[in-house]
């Protein structure tokens, strides 16, 4: 059978096209950050409102949720929102997350939706390609990077201690630890809680200079770690830390782990998209060598939430790890195929993957490499007028993340007075030194030099918060 593109097909896309980009510049021309609402008011609206006692017609509600939304959010698609690593989107990702919504397609097993498996695994991949890893990797969309990295944590326990699935952690011997930095994700905390392991199996290796993770505390802690009776089972890498964009030596983590015979989890929830950037990827070299990896598609690769990623070079113990079998889900569809539900944490499935193969198919991987490299250039940017205009940068990275200070700034007093200048929305953060730095990241493909510029005119103006 061939699949034809019919005249409905092409109406909606430019419909939702059209909607996304009338959307994205009336954002851009509007406030970044919202007037100061309480949680009174938000209440008192949709309690008079919605009793849900009468229907009311679907374009009221329509309009109503939109002003709800333009007025009492932060605009994270704004050309100046330099926050945490919520993207701009690309008008073909809407597209393809609105598919994905009117279909409904459930990707629990192969055959009940054998096109959009094939899409994702398709989709898949082509990355797992890109990062060098082995063809047998098996690779699924999750909600996120924590669930991405839950699942790491989960096919690592599996692998190395087989009595973990039916038994539990309290039949292995020995207690089992995993290592990561301060600079780690905190998703790691709440994993060691919800897997058994406990808060206290995490094990924080001291960093350098740069905040990255130190190979001589990390051999020490893990030959300390065994000869007092714990089983070291994993080390996670960052390739771009939430914080300050550091990555880990891969290589050096890489060698070790295979050394120590310990799982490398690397997560690039959001750094992994720069492996599309023939200028970046270098940095990510070692990515390659890793058990696991996080990435993202709802960070660096500018899709809608919410879209993570997860790959394993290691399929029999993603198996052993996430196998099912009840009377009222079919068996498995054909052999060469494999049930989601089955092989990751979810059940039922949204699509999540389909956005990211619109937007890919749409741009091209040249056009998504151009994408990266011009944020990776404005970040570069903002670190040399920020420098130019006396402030102080305190983090190294390739990656457009940059943390700065000067002497006597206090972050929040002066992001308070950004804000109510609607210059910008930027964040707050503690480095190693613990002293608060301010942090701008560059999330949007769409912030331009004159952004850059002008951000830095207007906030250099004010330096006294
Ligand atoms: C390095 C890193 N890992 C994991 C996560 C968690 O990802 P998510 O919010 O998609 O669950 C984040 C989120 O910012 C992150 O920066």
């Amino acid at each position: 059978m061939t699949v034809q593109a019919n005249g409905q097909g092409i109406m909606l896309f430019d419909h939702v096209r059209a909607a996304a980009e009338e959307l994205e510049s009336r954002l851009a021309s509007g406030p970044i950050v919202p007037a100061a609402v309480s949680p009174e008011e938000i209440r008192r609206h949709l309690a008079s409102h919605y009793d849900f006692a009468a229907p009311i017609a679907l374009n009221a509600v329509g309009a109503d949720v939109e002003r709800m939304l333009r007025c009492w959010q932060v605009q994270v698609t704004h050309p100046r929102y330099f926050g945490l690593f919520n993207p701009s989107v690309t008008p073909a990702s809407v597209v393809g997350d609105t598919l994905a919504a009117m279909y409904n397609p459930q990707l629990a097993t192969w055959r009940t939706s054998p096109a959009a498996n094939e899409i994702e695994r398709h989709t898949l991949g082509w990355l797992t390609r890109k990062f060098g890893l082995p063809a047998e990797t098996v690779a699924t969309f999750t909600n996120g990077g924590a669930e991405a990295n839950l699942s790491a944590v989960i096919v690592a326990l599996t692998r190395t201690f087989p009595e973990y699935g039916d038994h539990g952690l309290q039949r292995v011997s020995g207690v089992p630890t995993f290592y990561v930095t301060s600079q780690t994700h905190h998703s790691f905390y709440k994993i060691a809680h919800m897997t058994g392991l406990g808060r206290a199996a995490v094990r924080t290796v001291a960093t350098d200079e740069r905040l990255k993770m130190d190979l001589d505390d990390l051999g020490r802690r893990v030959a300390e770690d065994r000869k007092d009776g714990c089983v070291p089972f994993m080390v996670v890498g960052t390739a771009g830390t939430t914080a300050a964009g550091i990555i880990d030596p891969l290589p050096d983590l890489a060698r070790f782990c295979e050394s120590e015979r310990l799982w490398l989890h690397v997560d690039a929830a959001w750094g992994g998209a720069a492996i599309l950037s023939p200028r970046l990827r270098e940095h990510l070299v070692g990515i390659e060598r890793a058990d696991s990896i996080t990435c993202d598609a709802h960070k660096w690769f500018s899709v809608p939430m919410g879209a993570g990623m997860f790959f394993c070079r290691h399929p029999a113990s993603v198996d052993a790890a996430f196998h099912a079998e009840t009377c009222y889900m079919p068996g498995r569809s054909e052999e060469s195929t494999r049930d989601p539900y089955t092989t990751s944490v979810q059940w039922s499935r949204r699509f999540i993957g389909l956005k990211l193969f619109v937007a890919l198919a749409e741009r091209g991987e040249q056009g998504y490499a151009d994408q990266i490299d011009h944020q990776a250039r404005m970040g570069d940017l903002l670190r040399t007028a920020l420098e130019d205009a006396g402030w102080r940068i305190v983090n190294e990275t390739p990656l457009p993340v940059v943390c700065f200070t000067r002497d006597g700034l206090v972050p929040s007093d002066f992001l308070k007075d950004l804000f109510r200048r609607q210059i910008a929305w930027m964040s707050e953060v503690r480095l190693a030194d613990g002293a608060p730095v301010l942090r701008a990241c560059l999330t949007s493909f769409r912030t331009t030099a004159a952004d850059v510029h002008s951000v830095v005119r207007d906030m250099s103006r004010r330096t006294d918060g």
